[in-house]
């Protein structure tokens, strides 16, 4: 939850020079619209782990196939299969680290069947997106070699749901193993002699719902099975780190099932928990009521953080358990045309899906203490995905909206997490976190109001800003959005911002998404 306070103990406990003081009257208009941020310095929450910005893909629609992989014959620009666009908008953005095959599909999955030669590579059918014939020709080798050129950690979903321990430790030793065995000298054949070094692995995926509709006694006990083989593979120096399958939003019965049936040094390194922030509406189609639920549900999201880290530490040395927000992000009401034509789960991303991801990504800063790792759903073309394609066959790509709310927070990464105290903590009013490092301060501030421009004075206590710069993402259109005859309606605009001696003053218009980059003196 934001540590936010009244208006009054604002007033009390801040240095009582009003915004009216510092700046020529007028200047910001309406005074009923400003807002009020205190960034303490000195109290620092934690590290922005740069995986709180990680990605997620899937087997599903257009996100590997025709998305990232158009395959090395295509017409479409590409690198050895990857899509050239894809790269280079990742590349520039950065992505920490990228979990695939899924989702659902990961426990329906046999890595068997994606080694070795393409085109002898068996045809399996995706029961859970659709049933089209998969015919692997994306497999282990295709992924990590995506994560390198993309500067990517790789994170794989094991099967749990319809495979076996033998089945993942089996797959561990062939990423891992680095020469000698028959595994890893099947690696070396089909082409990768130097081991993948895979660090995270998922015990399985939603093993309350796909991934085999366990009860969470029951999967305990899978966890524990499957723990004792792939933690005895520790191979060339990688310890499998394993994350376990957590809870559905903030289901603590879940969670408390599955923790009170781990033993001693048996338990995850990570917890997995979902949390998707449903739309009614179709992405260009929300009316305020619809956008206000959903954007209102970010809080929510925030408070099972904060709640499943307490369960979790409630437990022997459960505080060492990584608390992973493993697919989160708005999804809203399909287009069955849309998914016709570019692919299941197809998403476009508008003004207000970058609020979203602004509210999300706010959140993971002012909670960095509670988690380990976050991935948005997903990567390219499905739910909130950063980058679209018209389709497999088509040759745009264009960033999304959330692409650019994932630009504006890259500053954060690595930096550390400070406090930031607002005057109202209700779920639609103005969001804020802040880092900083040595030399600079970070600051995000988003206005999910789609009615009310804000004035901001942000007042910076325990630390001197020199200058400052800004960027915004904004439109006052929630529906608006990059398509691929406007690419380029919203992207990242410079915005005045000033320096007082106090901190920071700037207005944030509606509906928009604003990081301040700050010297400190
Ligand atoms: O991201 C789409 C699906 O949502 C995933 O396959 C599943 O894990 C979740 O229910």
């Amino acid at each position: 939850m934001s540590f936010s306070m009244s208006r009054r103990q604002f007033a009390a406990t801040s240095a009582a020079l009003s915004l009216a003081s510092l700046v020529p009257s007028g200047l910001f208009g309406d005074v009923s619209n400003s807002r009020r941020v205190v960034i303490r310095a000195n109290s620092e929450i934690g590290l922005v782990r740069p995986e709180f910005h990680g990605q997620f893909a899937e087997h599903l629609g257009s996100c590997v196939y025709g998305g990232i992989w158009v395959g090395k014959d295509s017409p479409i620009p590409n690198i050895n299969g990857y899509r050239r666009e894809v790269v280079d908008y990742l590349r520039e953005l950065g992505v920490p680290v990228l979990r695939w095959p899924g989702g659902c599909f990961a426990d329906d999955y046999h890595w068997r069947d994606g080694v070795g030669p393409a085109a002898q590579r068996p045809k399996r059918v995706n029961i859970h997106w659709g049933g089209y014939v998969e015919d692997n020709s994306f497999g282990t080798h295709e992924f990590i070699a995506f994560c390198r050129l993309i500067g990517a950690e790789p994170y794989l979903a094991g099967n749990v749901g319809s495979g076996s321990p033998a089945e993942m430790r089996q797959w561990v030793e062939y990423c891992n193993y680095p020469s000698g065995s028959s595994l890893a000298e099947e690696r070396a054949a089909n082409g990768s002699p130097e081991p993948f070094h895979v660090r995270y692995w998922g015990v399985g995926n939603e093993s309350w719902g796909c991934g085999g509709a366990m009860d969470p006694e029951g999967y305990a006990d899978l966890f524990r099975r499957f723990g004792v083989y792939l933690r005895a593979s520790h191979f060339g120096g990688t310890r499998p780190f394993l994350v376990a399958s957590g809870p559905n939003r903030n289901d603590a019965r879940w969670s408390r099932g599955v923790m009170d049936g781990m033993r001693p040094r048996m338990q995850p390194d990570g917890f997995s928990m979902h949390y998707y922030e449903n739309g009614a509406s179709a992405p260009t189609e929300f009316t305020p009521e619809t956008m206000n639920a959903q954007l209102a549900r970010f809080a929510d999201m925030e408070q099972a953080i904060v709640q499943q880290r307490a369960l979790l530490n409630g437990y022997d040395h459960g505080d060492s358990i990584g608390l992973i927000v493993d697919e989160w992000g708005v999804w809203d009401r399909m287009i069955p045309e849309e998914e016709r034509n570019y692919g299941r789960l197809w998403q476009q991303s508008t003004m207000r899906s970058a609020v979203g991801a602004g509210l999300g990504l706010n959140i993971f800063n002012r909670q960095a203490d509670k988690l380990f790792m976050c991935n948005i759903a997903q990567i390219v073309n499905v739910l909130q995905s950063l980058l679209l394609t018209d389709g497999p066959e088509g040759r745009h790509c264009i960033r999304t909206t959330t692409y650019y709310a994932f630009m504006l927070f890259k500053p954060h990464r690595a930096k550390t997490a400070v406090r930031v105290e607002t005057e109202d903590s209700s779920p639609l009013d103005l969001s804020a976190s802040a880092s900083k490092d040595d030399r600079e301060m970070v600051v995000s501030l988003v206005n999910p109001r789609y009615d009310l421009d804000m004035n901001v004075e942000c007042r910076i206590e325990d630390a001197r800003l020199t200058q400052a710069t800004a960027q915004i993402l904004h439109d006052a259109d929630y529906n608006a959005c990059n398509t691929f005859d406007h690419p380029d309606r919203i992207t990242l605009k410079d915005h005045p911002v000033h320096v007082t001696t106090t901190g920071l003053q700037l207005d944030l218009p509606r509906l928009s998404v604003v990081t301040v980059r700050a010297a400190l003196g």
